[in-house]
This record gives structure tokens, C-alpha cells and sequence, in this order.
């Protein structure tokens, strides 16, 4: 009999699901295995008040071909944000907190923060109501280095809000860098998520010899031997401050790279679990993938732990080199490659 593991099932505590035939198409991937997954705001019209919050969540839901799951949308912050509304779909659970762009880091951030003591007040209410401030930690400045955006995030803006703020909530989403591991490990109210793509990829896989490969182009770019062996070991070795968030983020195949302008994002959800279970076997850590995959999030967001489980059984399967549905196509994270789990049974 092959191998096999049953964890609770999971939440995906950063995904995409963007609009239109995308979203028809793509929402029942994530919806497949987790229970609960934060719709990312930033859509071509970003989510930044009450109503559409609303609609956005019955959008993904109805297209979710599950009728337990559950989409849930923080607010796409802005430096004019109507804050009675967003303090009452705080207070209403109808955003689950609300996520920070600094302008232009990456796909639709161009409504994101440029200057963040702008929105001092948005954190002050996000303290107050014990909500979750997401950051896509990136500093952008024609001085840094693409590969220290995380760092220079960290030291010159995350740092300055976390000593204003200090109840603040926050989780530094698809931490890329050792040094954004060990700064997590080291302060309070901060956790991360981490993606299975920065834990497979280094820069040499995006940065050919003489070629670039569009489909491991996402930010933040992932990076070295050792920052990729930090997040290993942080996702792996049962620390509490780190949880599941895949980052999935699908372009169509037509617009990843037209006139040479790469779109960053890399699509996952048709393997992620399968993904994260390979890592975690890799690590030798098989039994610490249940509180990364379904405990740790859920903790940091003060929401219940998902009651049904799945099993996964050490099975060889190919996964698909694209999504072609409708009129979309998209490129599969780990297209045409072999993975060693998949998840066989839901709801066990
Ligand atoms: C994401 C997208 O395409 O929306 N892209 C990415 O490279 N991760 C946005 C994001 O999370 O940065
Ligand atoms: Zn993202």
C-alpha cells in the first residue's frame, strides 16, 4: 500500500483569483483543496470599499464549485480610502484586513501607498479592530537593487510601522529573503507566508544563460541557494509564524510577456498542496506539514481550525503543462513535471 498522510483540511492565505472568464476558470483550482482562501484585492478595478468586497466575495464563491468554501477579501489600501466605510466592514467581517501595495511593486499596484504615513489613520483603525495588516513587502527605488527590495522594505518602512504601531497585526506575505525569515522569527505580531514557488526556485532558474524564463517571473523574484534553504526551514521546522500562502497568480499565456515587458506571477493552484507535500517529504518534516498547511494561519487570524480532513497518497502524476479552458490559457507551475503526492481524498 503507498504512502499516505491525512491532514486537516487547508487554507491558502494568499491566492488570486483576478475577474471575468479568468476567474470562472481558475476559482475552482484553490477551491479544490482549501477550505478558505484570501482573495487578493488587486484586480483591474481593486476592492477597496464595502460593496464590493460584497460582490467580489459572492463571485469567487458561486464560481467555486464547493459550496463550503469560502473567499475572504481584505481591502486594497489606498491614500484615500473612505474610512467610515472601511471601518465597518472591518467591524462587519467583510474585510478580513487590509492589504498594503507600495505603488508599482507588482500586477495592479499603481492605486497602492506611496508614502505610508498617509495612511497612518487606516493602521490606527486596523490596531484598534484587531485586524490583519498584509504587506507585499517591497521597497521600490531606482537605487535598490530588485533582489534587496524585501530588505530595504523591511529596514526603511516596515520597521518605522511597526514601532508606530505596536499592536499592529501584520504579515509579511511571500517572504522571499533569510533576512525577512529572521526578522519575523525575531519581533512580535509579525508571521509570513511562504509559497512553494521560493522554496523550488532560485534566480538561476528565472535567469538563464542567455534567456529569461517568464514563468518563474513573479514578485518578489526569488532568490539565492540560501535564502531559499531559510524558507525551508522555516515553513518546515514548526514555527508558528509561518503559513500557507501560495501566491498563485495566473497572466494568460498572450499577455505574460508582450513586447517584452514581463507581467510577474507565477499559477500554482492546480498543484500547490501536492507541491508543498513534496518540500515538506524533502525536509524529512511529512508530519509538520498539517500546522503549516492548516493550524498556524487560521491561529494568526483568530479563526476556527477546518474540522474535515484530506489524504494525500505518495502517487507519481504529471502535472499538465497548461490550463486551457474557455478562451484562457495559462502555463502550470511545474507543467510537464513529475510530482510524487497527490491529494486523493477529500473530506475523509
Ligand atoms: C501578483 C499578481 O500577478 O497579481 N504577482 C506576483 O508576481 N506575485 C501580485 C503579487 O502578489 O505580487
Ligand atoms: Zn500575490
Amino acid at each position: 500500500m503507498n504512502k499516505n498522510i491525512i491532514i486537516k483540511k487547508p487554507d491558502d492565505w494568499h491566492v488570486h483569483f483576478r475577474e471575468d472568464a479568468m476567474l470562472e476558470v481558475i476559482t475552482k483550482y484553490s477551491a479544490r483543496i482549501n477550505n478558505r482562501c484570501i482573495a487578493m484585492p488587486n484586480t483591474k478595478t481593486p476592492i477597496t470599499n464595502s460593496l464590493q468586497a460584497i460582490d467580489y466575495k459572492k463571485l469567487i464563491e458561486k464560481n467555486s464549485k464547493n459550496e463550503n468554501f469560502q473567499a475572504l477579501i481584505p481591502c486594497y489600501l489606498t491614500e484615500n480610502l473612505d474610512l467610515v466605510d472601511f471601518r465597518n466592514a472591518l467591524k462587519n467581517n467583510i474585510f478580513i484586513g487590509a492589504k498594503l501595495y507600495p505603488t508599482n511593486v507588482t500586477t495592479n499596484s499603481s492605486f497602492g501607498v506611496s508614502n505610508i504615513e498617509k495612511i497612518y489613520d487606516v493602521f490606527e483603525i486596523l490596531e484598534k479592530e484587531n485586524k490583519t495588516l498584509l504587506i507585499h513587502g517591497e521597497k521600490i527605488d531606482k537605487n535598490i537593487d530588485i533582489f534587496d527590495r524585501e530588505k530595504y522594505f523591511i529596514d526603511e518602512e516596515l520597521t518605522t510601522i511597526r514601532n508606530t504601531f505596536q499592536n499592529l497585526k501584520i504579515v509579511l506575505e511571500h517572504v522571499s529573503t533569510k533576512y525577512g525569515v529572521d526578522y519575523i522569527k525575531s519581533n512580535s505580531n509579525i508571521a509570513g507566508t511562504i509559497t512553494p514557488h521560493h522554496m523550488l526556485l532560485t534566480k538561476k532558474d528565472v535567469f538563464l544563460d542567455n534567456i529569461i524564463n517568464p514563468h518563474h517571473y513573479c514578485m518578489p523574484v526569488v532568490k539565492n541557494e540560501n535564502d531559499l534553504l531559510a524558507l525551508r526551514k522555516a515553513a518546515c521546522k514548526n514555527n508558528t509564524k509561518f503559513f500557507l500562502g501560495t501566491d498563485s497568480a495566473p497572466h494568460e499565456m498572450k499577455h505574460k510577456f508582450p513586447n517584452m515587458k514581463l507581467k510577474p506571477g507565477i499559477f500554482s493552484a492546480a498543484c500547490s498542496i501536492e507541491l508543498y507535500a513534496k518540500i515538506f517529504e524533502e525536509e524529512n518534516s511529512l508530519d509538520k506539514l498539517e500546522t503549516f498547511a492548516s493550524i498556524n494561519g487560521p491561529k494568526f487570524y483568530n479563526l476556527p481550525i477546518n474540522e474535515s480532513t484530506i489524504r494525500l497518497e505518495k502517487i507519481d502524476w504529471i502535472v499538465p503543462e497548461f490550463v486551457k479552458e474557455k478562451s484562457i490559457k495559462i502555463k502550470n507551475f511545474f507543467g510537464n513535471k513529475k510530482i510524487n503526492w497527490k491529494v486523493v481524498d477529500l473530506n475523509v
